[in-house]
């Protein structure tokens, strides 16, 4: 078998951390009886810089028959932010109905959380972020830019069958999982979109007797993420909510390098796309020093969802046994001096 895989190192770090994994993905593929075939996009901001566009107009028919797609970060300090964003990741994950992000918060044996008292084994959730409305639709404008009377609309997008469809995603997992979802919104304030999605929660919940729901604001689950985080199994969350979230999750869980996503169209009519959740991290960038596992860990899910679950879990517990043992190498970010290929080169030996 033969998976024809595309990547889109990106920007930044994105490009060091993609080359980093690719070798294991291989070194997966020969221990579990398969091959992957790559083709390499040299799309980003360089791309934006010297051809006004973060990928070319057919990127995505190029994409579309691709199994699966690995994407690095984008972002870099000279260019705004929305426009690397919106140049590339954002109509792929909305072209591609990739409405499912999911984005699992591990504490894993021998990485230190911030928080106290906690241990590997302790944190084990997983959120489930909508991905293709919600705050970040495309609806809004801007008029009198740079004059005194500036003004900017920015709509937020929730349709019933756009927050049903993640929803239902959330309660299968929560009832293969421990049986327990977490529900985050704002309806307080927010009295139209996030009251549909709260009903359309309470109308799923009717299909999933046997998962307990909790309902939290989201300024509360933000606290209650670093306050008890050994409570959560499944969160489900707004587009934006599910960003932020899955932030403090990547940091109680010990780094940003360490926490994986994937943007998947559950119904496989277009590729899924598996990312790390940091960005290009222009602070250390040019240096080899980030963290490789937290696209290593995406790469196990991009596996996964090429129904080679036997080698995705051959990669996770490379990276459990690499991260429960003292001698292993290990970047800064986890207080060790190894570089990004050293790290990602000793999981490959584990496999
Ligand atoms: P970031 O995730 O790039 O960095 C946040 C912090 O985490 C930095 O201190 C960074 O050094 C550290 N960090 C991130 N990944 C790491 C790794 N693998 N190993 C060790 N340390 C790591 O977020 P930031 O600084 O807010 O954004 C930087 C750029 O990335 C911006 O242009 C932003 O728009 C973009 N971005 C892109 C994303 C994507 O492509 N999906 C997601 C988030 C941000
Ligand atoms: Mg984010």
């Amino acid at each position: 078998m033969t998976y024809d895989i595309a990547t889109i190192p990106g920007d930044g770090i994105g490009r060091t951390v993609v080359d980093a994994t690719l070798p294991v993905l291989r070194a997966a593929g020969d221990a579990y009886g398969f091959e992957i075939d790559v083709t390499e996009h040299d799309w980003g901001t360089e791309r934006y810089r010297e051809r006004g566009a973060m990928m070319p107009d057919d990127a995505l028919e190029q994409l579309a028959p691709r199994d699966a797609i690995l994407l690095g970060a984008v972002g870099h300090p000279d260019v705004p932010d929305h426009v690397t964003l919106h140049g590339l990741l954002l109509p792929i994950r909305k072209s591609f109905n990739q409405y499912v992000c999911k984005r699992p918060t591990v504490l894993y044996e021998g990485v230190e959380s911030p928080l106290r008292g906690y241990e590997g084994g302790d944190i084990d959730f997983v959120v489930y972020r909508e991905n293709t409305e919600g705050e970040y639709a495309d609806v809004g404008g801007r008029e009198h830019e740079g004059f005194d009377n500036d003004v900017a609309i920015q709509s937020a997008l929730f349709t019933r069958e756009g927050v049903e469809r993640i929803v239902r995603q959330a309660f299968q997992a929560a009832s293969e999982r421990r049986g327990h979802l977490t529900n985050v919104t704002k309806s307080n304030a927010q009295a139209y979109g996030m009251v549909l999605w709260d009903d359309v929660v309470e109308e799923v919940a009717t299909e999933f007797p046997d998962v307990t729901v909790e309902r939290l604001l989201v300024d509360a689950a933000s606290m209650d993420l670093v306050r008890r985080p050994e409570a959560f199994d499944v969160i489900v969350a707004s587009n934006l909510f599910g960003d932020i979230l899955t932030d403090i999750g990547a940091v109680v869980s010990g780094s940003m390098g360490l926490a994986p996503s994937a943007n998947i169209n559950p119904e496989g009519e277009y590729p899924s796309l598996f990312e790390p959740v940091h960005g290009s991290a222009p602070d250390i960038v040019g240096r080899e020093i980030a963290n490789p596992l937290a696209t290593v860990l995406s790469g196990a899910m991009l596996l996964e969802d090429l129904g080679e679950t036997a080698a995705a879990a051959g990669v996770r517990d490379a990276v459990r046994s690499q991260l429960a043992d003292p001698d292993a190498p290990r970047t800064p970010d986890l207080g060790g001096e190894a570089s990004t290929f050293a790290v990602a080169r000793d999981v490959e030996r584990r496999l």
